[in-house]
């Protein structure tokens, strides 16, 4: 049974948050949870806060990507940390990590990481992650696709759910899950562990990759080590190089 929309009772709300050391705040229906949560530490907002929401109307991917989910489907939140934990970029993909974690505590121990944030099963990506940093503070934004029995023609060719891929999870369960686990990549001591556990879910190190987006001509090549700082590093006949934002298309 799904008891995310618990969360629209405030007595619900105020215990769950309690439990979690943060402020709730919980949306039916909103454009983005990341714009939301991007307003907040402007508005004086001083507790961490979790924005959540049954459904988006106008979600945002990394780059100028759109995130696409049906009502009610997906897990779609955002955290904010003041201070920030860590770079943005490093953050972000960290964060693949706690949601791969998180997975495993209710049963999904499969769980693939895609550079540099994606998080993938058997069939396709299911989560994504996206952070935006401030002076101050850092706002992480995840979407999970959970229960969606069929994904959006446009992304159905790359994409899946926990549910086509044989799970049946509830989000509020998850949501508490992925934070504890972010909590835990606050501390910048965790950092060296989920970045070998990152380098062992890959599902990117080691394959030829095509690299695009990042500011100048697509380059191929072969995906050979991830750096403490969350860069790709790619093995071309001219050199390696680090690769710090863009788009990768695994190749074989
Ligand atoms: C990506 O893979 O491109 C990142 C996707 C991040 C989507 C989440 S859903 C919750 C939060 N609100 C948004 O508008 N985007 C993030």
């Amino acid at each position: 049974m799904d008891r995310l929309a618990l969360l629209a009772d405030p007595a619900v709300r105020s215990a769950f948050g309690g439990e979690l050391g943060r402020d709730i705040e919980y949306h039916a229906s909103i454009a983005s949870t990341q714009d939301r949560a991007r307003e907040l530490p402007r508005a004086g907002g001083a507790r961490s806060t979790i924005v959540v929401a049954d459904q988006q109307t106008a979600g945002h991917g990394r780059g100028e990507k759109s995130w696409l989910s049906e009502p009610g489907a997906s897990l779609l939140a955002s955290w904010t940390f003041r201070p920030a934990p860590a770079e943005p970029a490093l953050f972000a993909l960290l964060a693949g990590v706690a949601v791969a974690r998180a997975l495993k505590t209710v049963g999904v121990a499969d769980a693939g990481l895609k550079w540099p944030n994606d998080v993938w099963l058997t069939g396709g990506k299911i989560a994504g992650c996206l952070a935006h940093g401030a002076s101050d503070h850092l706002v992480l934004g995840i979407g999970v696709n959970v229960s969606q029995r069929e994904l959006p023609r446009e992304i159905a060719a790359t994409a899946t759910s926990l549910r086509r891929a044989g799970h049946d999870v509830d989000r509020l369960a998850l949501l508490a899950r992925i934070t504890g686990e972010l909590d835990a990549l606050a501390d910048p001591a965790s950092h060296a562990d989920a970045l070998a556990e990152w380098r062992k879910r890959s599902i990117t190190l080691t394959r030829e990759v095509e690299v695009s987006g990042a500011g100048e001509a697509p380059f191929r090549g072969t995906a050979s080590g991830l750096g403490d700082d969350g860069a790709l590093l790619v093995e071309t006949p001219y050199g390696q190089r680090r690769v710090i934002a863009g788009e990768v298309r695994v190749l074989g």
